[in-house]
């Protein structure tokens, strides 16, 4: 497996893969990799020929008073587990070899990017958005792999390569859980130990909104107005529990076929977010 720092020397080594008539596969990721991670360099090495993951914690889609600075950072650890699960390739660039001095183009995915998280993480969106079409500029990947957890990232990526003319073909990988259904995610490292046994309240709400929809439910108002509370009586804050259409985002009163619930809620000062599909006849 090989470290690259690099813009340049990333493409080149992609340039070669892919004039040697190989597939190449990237994961894009911020490290501290985790179970969720490992779901998708997998499913990249079974797809491709070769294989890259990307580390890059992005500053541009924190906010000014959000966790950049204590974002949980650790490269040897994640560069065993890569070399482990297969990855050929570590592109792990320094922050100004991304963001030189005078860098001033910016990717906006309108609409999908306002909803859910976008209206409480402003530019959010647009720095994730940004970092995307970066990677896949110097990567050039065949593949790419993202995951479900973070939904509204995904479909917003989707729609950045197609509208962007960007040969890369996205995956969605499925949610990976702790046992107690606890989506996994880097910052359940700053939960403590009672917090961490609270959080699990919020994959509970999930699963009740699906049993009701399995008796009937249809009436999106009346699921949310009986899983709230549940996350209410235990979170430190919710940012939304929201349902809305799998394909633009926005809410909708009454489920017809399938629909996303979306949750983002504070356990003590770290925000945690989760979703489900609701899907009728499932
Ligand atoms: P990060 O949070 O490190 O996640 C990297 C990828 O892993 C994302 O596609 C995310 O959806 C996926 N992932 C995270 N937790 C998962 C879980 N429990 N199950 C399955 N997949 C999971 O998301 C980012 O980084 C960044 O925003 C990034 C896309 C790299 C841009 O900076």
């Amino acid at each position: 497996m090989k470290i690259i720092r690099s813009p340049k020397a990333m493409w080149t080594a992609s340039q070669k893969i892919r004039k040697g008539g190989l597939t190449l596969g990237l994961v894009p990721t911020m490290g501290a990799l985790h179970e969720g991670h490992l779901s998708l360099i997998r499913r990249a090495s079974r797809e491709n020929n070769r294989v890259a993951v990307s580390i890059f914690v992005n500053s541009i889609q924190f906010g000014p008073h959000e966790d950049f600075r204590r974002y949980p950072r650790d490269f040897r650890k994640d560069a065993r587990l890569c070399a482990r699960e297969g990855a050929d390739f570590i592109f792990f660039p320094r922050p100004r070899a991304m963001y030189p001095e005078g860098f001033k183009t910016y990717v906006t995915v309108k609409e999908l990017s306002e909803p859910l998280c976008g209206a409480f993480r402003p530019g959010h969106f647009q720095g994730v958005a940004t970092v995307i079409a970066k990677l896949f500029n110097i990567v050039a990947p065949n593949k790419a792999y993202f995951g479900w957890k973070d939904a509204q990232q995904a479909l917003i990526i989707r729609r950045l390569a197609e509208d962007l003319n960007i040969p890369v073909k996205i995956t969605i990988m499925p949610t990976m859980r702790e046992q107690d259904g606890l989506a996994m995610s880097s910052r359940n490292q700053y939960l403590n130990a009672e917090q961490r046994i609270r959080a699990a309240i919020v994959p509970e709400a999930l699963q009740k909104a699906r049993e009701m929809v399995k008796r009937g439910a249809r009436d999106t108002r009346a699921i949310i107005k009986k899983i709230r509370p549940l996350i209410e009586a235990t979170a430190t804050k919710i940012d939304y529990v929201s349902i809305v259409d799998t394909g633009n985002l926005q809410r909708v009163r009454r489920i017809k076929n399938t629909a996303l619930l979306a949750t983002a809620v504070w356990i003590g000062k770290t925000r945690l977010i989760d979703n489900t599909i609701l899907e009728i006849n499932k």
